[in-house]
């Protein structure tokens, strides 16, 4: 073989199943080899990996980088140099910018915008709401997935009835496009936090009373019955509590093609942290009872929760400390404190680290149709790499974030575990714990990449289909 352009030499390699001691080869961004050192080709370039662990560099498959809209919160650059810092190697952003990602032009202008700026490679997510089914297959074409709200968070998506819901379904299946979910009912919240405003309460635990479980297990259970229908392929973001794994696993078990995601806030932090966090822990849906931390954890363990995102959603920090739990903005960053977190419960015997690649790389590329050219280090897969110290011992501090956002419920949390060198397509970008100077536009979409299995077969019946055919759904006036 050809010299190759760089040997990692002698790290811990993680898969899902195994963590074998080797070198990894990689030439012209794809892993080439990975094995023992006397196996491996000539290289212009070596890393010493010894006492470290290398990692398939984590796919987040939910973060809020606000580029086009909210530069003061975070912009592409930035968020994908958090992401670097934190082993994380590709993206999923979100549709909530302003303007949402919901026709062609918007999201050919993001796509441009995207490419010029990030260090890691992106997935888009496209907006499916009433406004924008007429442009599905359009839209299709380049996004990794879609993104509906069935409940209002920050950005003030319009929330789709349930009869415009399944003709969303039904348009999407048609492109074997996966849409993930902020499932929570709206009009619970809306009478909830009404009743809490009127009784004049403005404290952080009246956002939890706003919002009760209750919210999320309907939406889950909707939008399982829903997908069953249509045949769609659907994922439920951010799980925040235990009752809402009941419907997902049944949904799982009659065969629908639905995911679950959780989030480490939901697995490290609770009511308790209300007092301490105020508004800096206000997040959509709330942080719950700690009574939930155990379940989700078991859910992670057992399949029926699949991957662990983040819902990176940076805010300033005079945004996120105001008096009035009501106009404190929702959510924090997390794409660059993931992995940390994650490595620390696994260094206090939680779970394995393979566990970890599981969900933080493998599951979120084979769910995403990107596997095995990500979300695994073999040979044939691009070069997405996170090389960790799991013994490191650190202290997050939200001053040194990447993020343009400094400010996180995780802030004074002692960690152990931290990615040392982020590798993008064989590239650094970020090494020895900075970022690489030359990597902004290196990031580019997966969608040229992503291989769906074909549209599933949808529920409705064949009279029914015909009839359906000849009353095609138009742009115009929709039920409500
Ligand atoms: O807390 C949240 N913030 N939850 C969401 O669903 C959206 C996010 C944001 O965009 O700020
Ligand atoms: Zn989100």
């Amino acid at each position: 073989m050809n010299a190759v352009d760089l040997v990692i030499r002698s790290g811990k390699v993680v898969s899902p199943d195994s963590v074998i001691e080797a070198c990894v080869a990689i030439k012209d961004g794809i892993v080439v080899a990975v094995g023992a050192e006397a196996a491996m080709p000539s290289a212009r370039e070596t890393l010493d990996a010894s006492g470290l662990h290398v990692l398939p560099g984590a796919i987040d498959v939910h973060v809020h980088f606000r580029d086009p809209g909210y530069p003061h919160k975070e912009d592409f650059e930035s968020g994908t140099a958090a992401a670097a810092f934190g082993g994380v190697t590709t993206v999923f952003d979100m549709p909530n910018t302003i303007p949402p990602t919901g026709t062609p032009e918007i999201l050919a202008a993001k796509h441009k915008m995207a490419a010029e700026k990030a260090h890691v490679d992106f997935g888009l997510y496209g907006l499916l709401g009433e406004d924008t089914i007429e442009h599905v297959p359009e839209l299709a074409k380049t996004v990794i997935g879609f993104k509906l709200y069935m409940g209002n968070t920050f950005g003030a998506i319009p929330t789709p009835s349930t009869g415009v819901t399944l003709e969303a379904f039904e348009t999407v299946a048609l492109t074997g496009k996966r849409v993930s979910l902020h499932a929570e009912e709206n009009s619970t919240m809306v009478n909830r936090e009404t009743r809490m405003r009127n009784a004049g309460r403005v404290d952080p635990l009246a956002h939890l009373a706003s919002r009760p479980a209750v919210v999320a297990i309907e939406a889950v259970s909707r939008a399982a019955i829903l997908a069953e229908w249509t045949g769609a392929r659907i994922h439920i973001l951010h799980i925040s509590s235990a009752e809402e794994l009941r419907p997902l696993r049944e949904a799982k078990a009659r065969g629908v093609d639905i995911t679950g995601e959780t989030c480490p806030h939901y697995l490290v932090l609770s009511s308790e942290d209300y007092a301490r966090f105020a508004g800096v822990i206000r997040v959509n849906p709330p942080v719950r009872e700690k009574r939930n931390q155990e379940p989700l954890w078991a859910a992670l363990a057992d399949g029926c929760v699949d991957v662990i995102a983040t819902d990176h959603a940076p805010h300033s920090p005079e945004e996120k400390t105001r008096n009035d739990i009501w106009t404190v903005d929702c959510g924090f960053p997390g794409v660059e404190t993931q992995m940390p977190i994650m490595l620390t419960e696994a260094a206090a015997g939680r779970f394995s680290v393979c566990d970890y690649v599981r969900w933080s790389a493998a599951s979120p590329a084979k769910i995403w149709g990107l596997y095995p050219r990500k979300g695994v280090i073999q040979p044939g897969a691009e070069a997405d790499i996170a090389i960790v110290d799991i013994n490191r011992e650190w202290t997050i501090d939200d001053a040194k974030l990447q993020s343009r956002s400094k400010i996180t419920p995780f802030h004074g949390r002692r960690m152990k575990g931290l990615p040392i060198h982020t590798l993008v397509r064989g590239r650094f970008v970020m090494r020895d714990r900075v970022l690489a100077r030359d990597t902004r536009g290196w990031g580019r979409s997966v969608h040229t990449i992503q291989r769906l299995p074909p549209p599933r077969p949808q529920n409705t019946d064949q009279t029914m289909q015909a009839i359906l055919r000849a009353a095609p759904a138009g742009a115009g006036e929709r039920g409500r």
